[in-house]
């Protein structure tokens, strides 16, 4: 009787999903449609989470400034369609996917209008976008976007290089390609073939040793390989927990900042303070820390004791070794830290005398884990109390009533109703 009711409750929260009429709902034939070809920019969500229900004012703005384009925009609710959710390997709610005819690839940026929308682009084009005109890369400039381009000829070592790597790391960055005549009134550049990075209003370019023609396709492959997955995040990027592990695959340390932010996204000024010291020191500085350090800033509290496994006060400061997972801390309060005496905490850390914590060992993941689900089901009561009680209510029935029966066998047999009404269900 108790499933029956807690079922009934079930289904009436499935129903109360919002849909908004001018977002494309897609259901199963989405599986079959696709297939006519195509892009599509796809939000996998259930009704009930809270990161879906965050999500859908920014939703919201992306479907309004991809309307003129050639990618079409869809959401699939996966509670009442999971075969969709399944044909694309969904697990966690909202997912956001770019679907080709025959491809897809998964969102994993910071769940933002901007990000989304610049995902969207990048997936629906070729890796490799050419500039024909020497305004549209003072356009490309203007927009503060981080870019790689290639300058010269697009043939050759270099070029089928830069080529399989945009093709590879197409989600994360811009990647050009101009002739000679464009990119030098823009850039300087010594000798062409070049690559350069353009952020922050400065290029940097990379540069390959000559070597000996035997390894030469091999050594161009791994430094350029090298060369731009250690530039491709700006100077002091925004770390979230969907772009920390791609972050951690630059190889170095992350000096990362963590501060508070009130839903207005305003950080208070003493917090502002201690991020644009930091934020200095790695621009001024980007000749000494670059190979070394990647900087960065959170305002997910979360994130930072997830990393630290206990609640750290704010702001705060950690470097985290991107190989070890461990992590480092100073013995003051960050906030009292003179730029110098910042340098030196760096200076400790490289030369590895620096006091270690934490790690990947096992017991930490666990501990992680367990760290994760807690605030997991948090996030889902907030997102939705009733289902919540209902998930958590459901086994916790289940295991009363397996329990009531062990212990009181006796009762339960002399209860003539209870039993006629449990062979009845059977018999259903
Ligand atoms: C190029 O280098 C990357 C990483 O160093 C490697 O994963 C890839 O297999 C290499 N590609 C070729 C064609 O050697
Ligand atoms: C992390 O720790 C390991 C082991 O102590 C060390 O070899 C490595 O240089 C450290 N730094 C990074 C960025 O991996």
């Amino acid at each position: 009787m108790i499933f029956h009711r807690l079922l009934v409750i079930f289904v009436a929260v499935l129903q109360v999903s919002p849909s908004s009429k001018w977002i494309l709902e897609l259901g199963d034939n989405f599986i079959d449609v696709r297939k006519d070809g195509g892009y599509w920019l796809v939000k996998f969500y259930t009704p009930w989470c809270g990161q879906c229900k965050r999500l859908e004012p920014i939703w919201a703005h992306v479907v309004q400034a991809l309307k003129n384009t050639h990618v079409r925009v869809g959401k699939v609710d996966c509670t009442i369609f999971p075969n969709v959710g399944k044909a694309f390997d969904v697990t966690t709610y909202p997912t956001i996917k770019l679907v080709k005819a025959d491809d897809d690839f998964t969102f994993e940026g910071e769940k933002t209008t901007e990000e989304i929308i610049n995902f969207a682009i990048r997936m629906s084009g070729p890796p490799v976008q050419l500039v024909t005109r020497h305004e549209s890369l003072t356009n490309i400039k203007s927009m503060n976007q981080l870019f790689f381009m290639y300058v010269g000829e697009t043939e050759g070592l270099l070029w089928n290089t830069f080529y399989d790597i945009a093709s590879k790391f197409q989600a994360h960055a811009f990647y050009y390609a101009a002739s000679e005549e464009i990119a030098r009134k823009h850039v300087d550049l010594h000798k062409l073939p070049a690559v350069f990075v353009h952020k922050e209003n400065s290029h940097y370019v990379y540069s390959v040793a000559e070597g000996d023609n035997a390894i030469e396709a091999e050594h161009i492959n791994d430094t350029m390989h090298k060369f731009i997955n250690e530039e491709r995040f700006e100077s002091f990027p925004k770390i979230t927990e969907a772009n920390i592990n791609e972050v951690l695959r630059t190889r170095k340390y992350i000096v990362i900042v963590v501060v508070e932010e009130n839903k207005l996204l305003q950080v208070p000024k003493e917090m502002v303070e201690f991020r644009d010291s930091i934020k200095s020191l790695a621009k001024e500085k980007r000749h000494a820390y670059h190979d070394y350090f990647q900087f960065a800033w959170t305002n997910s509290h979360e994130l930072a004791n997830n990393i630290v496994m206990q609640i750290v006060p704010l702001p705060y400061l950690i470097v985290l070794n991107s190989t070890t997972l461990e992590h480092h801390v100073p013995d003051d309060d960050p906030v009292q830290m003179s730029p110098d005496a910042i340098e030196y905490f760096l200076k400790t850390i490289l030369e590895g005398t620096a006091p270690v914590y934490g790690g990947d060992h096992l017991s930490m993941r666990l501990y992680r884990t367990y760290f994760k689900a807690r605030t997991t089901l948090a996030d889902r009561w907030k997102g939705n109390p009733v289902l919540t009680t209902v998930l958590l209510g459901l086994p916790l029935g289940f295991f009363t009533f397996i329990l009531y029966s062990c212990c009181c066998a006796n009762i339960l047999d002399a209860d003539e109703d209870e039993e006629e009404d449990l062979r009845h269900e059977k018999k259903d």
